[in-house]
């Protein structure tokens, strides 16, 4: 019979193990997957997540564990995120057990949401999926290789962004919105809090901002960052996100010739891949991403908790 508690210091040990096993898999099945990971720092991480982490045992042995923080911030509600090393199952009887058990944890937290990711397979996801979890999001990576840059449509030229594009940009934002199922109406208050965002970004060393112009608009962007070390990803890889191409220039090559010269100047600075993220219901990203040779890794599942 499978029992489920939450994780006491002398699991640890098998349960890093699990992940250790779970991630090697997830790179042999995908190898844009990074399964480097130091076992011992994830041991001493485990051992300060007692609390968060559930543990599901059939007669003593350690079966499946789920770990899920409960996280959120002025603009977003609170919700539980399970990463790629949050959670392992032997079977789905194991899974739904630790599901029940941590989802009644995380509602008296006042979590409404679950979000887990995992590896980007229907193996995967069915057991999720028979639990009522829904794919939201899919990261894609591509190795970056020395490649032709293709040229941006006659009249029309990268440059960096600036203060001034600020009301253009926010136009364009907007085409990501709709384009993601989210075209609620921005308040004014949100309008000053995202141009605030934005102009501060403009100041990060870290983030580069590109635009397209042509005849004076702002046509197209893409924004660029270092990615933060994160499970299953590898080092030196360059997050690209809010990539927009004004609708009235669209299907003529633009983002495919603005990502090229993004990443040949990532590339030269020593950026080894690149990662970005689309909604699962953004058709328009889900044909693009992946036809640009991104390579879906993970997809990110939500279930309500409410
Ligand atoms: C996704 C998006 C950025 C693509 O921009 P785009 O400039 O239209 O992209 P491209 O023109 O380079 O490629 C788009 C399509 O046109 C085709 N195409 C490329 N060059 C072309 C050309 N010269 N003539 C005709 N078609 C061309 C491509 O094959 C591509 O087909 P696909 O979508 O089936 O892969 C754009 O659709 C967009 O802004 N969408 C809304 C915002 C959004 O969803 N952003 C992504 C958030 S993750």
């Amino acid at each position: 019979m499978t029992t489920v508690r939450t994780l006491q210091p002398n699991d640890a040990r098998a349960v890093v193990e699990r992940i250790v096993h779970q991630l090697s898999d997830d790179a042999r099945r995908r190898p844009l997957v990074n399964a480097h990971l130091d076992g011992e720092v994830l041991y001493e991480t485990i051992l300060h997540a007692t609390t968060s982490t559930w543990v599901a045992f059939d007669d003593g042995t350690v079966v499946g564990h789920l770990y899920g923080a409960v996280l959120g911030d002025p603009t977003h509600a609170l919700a539980a995120w399970t990463g790629p090393d949050g959670a392992s199952f032997d079977d789905a009887d194991v899974l739904t057990q630790l599901v029940r058990d941590a989802s009644a944890s995380w509602r008296r937290a006042g979590a409404a949401q679950h979000f887990s990711w995992t590896l980007d397979d229907d193996e995967h996801i069915d057991p999720w999926r028979s639990l009522g979890y829904e794919p939201l999001s899919v990261r894609g990576v591509m190795k970056l290789l020395e490649r032709d840059v293709r040229a941006l449509p006659a009249g029309l030229s990268l440059r960096a962004a600036r203060p001034a594009d600020i009301d253009q940009v926010l136009e364009l934002d907007h085409v990501i919105d709709v384009a993601q199922g989210e075209p609620g109406a921005v308040s004014r208050k949100d309008r000053h809090a995202i141009r605030r965002e934005l102009l501060e970004l403009l100041e990060d060393p870290e983030v580069k901002h590109y635009v397209v112009e042509g005849d004076g608009n702002v046509l197209a962007q893409a924004i660029t960052f270092p990615l933060p070390a994160r499970r299953g990803s590898f080092d030196e890889t360059l997050h690209l996100s809010e990539v927009v191409v004004h609708p009235s220039v669209q299907g003529h090559g633009v983002a495919s010739a603005m990502i090229d010269a993004v990443l040949d100047d990532a590339r030269r600075e020593g950026y080894h891949y690149v990662e970005a993220q689309w909604r699962v219901t953004n058709e328009q990203a889900s044909s693009f991403w992946p036809r640009y040779g991104l390579a879906p890794t993970y997809v990110r599942l939500a279930r309500s908790l409410t």
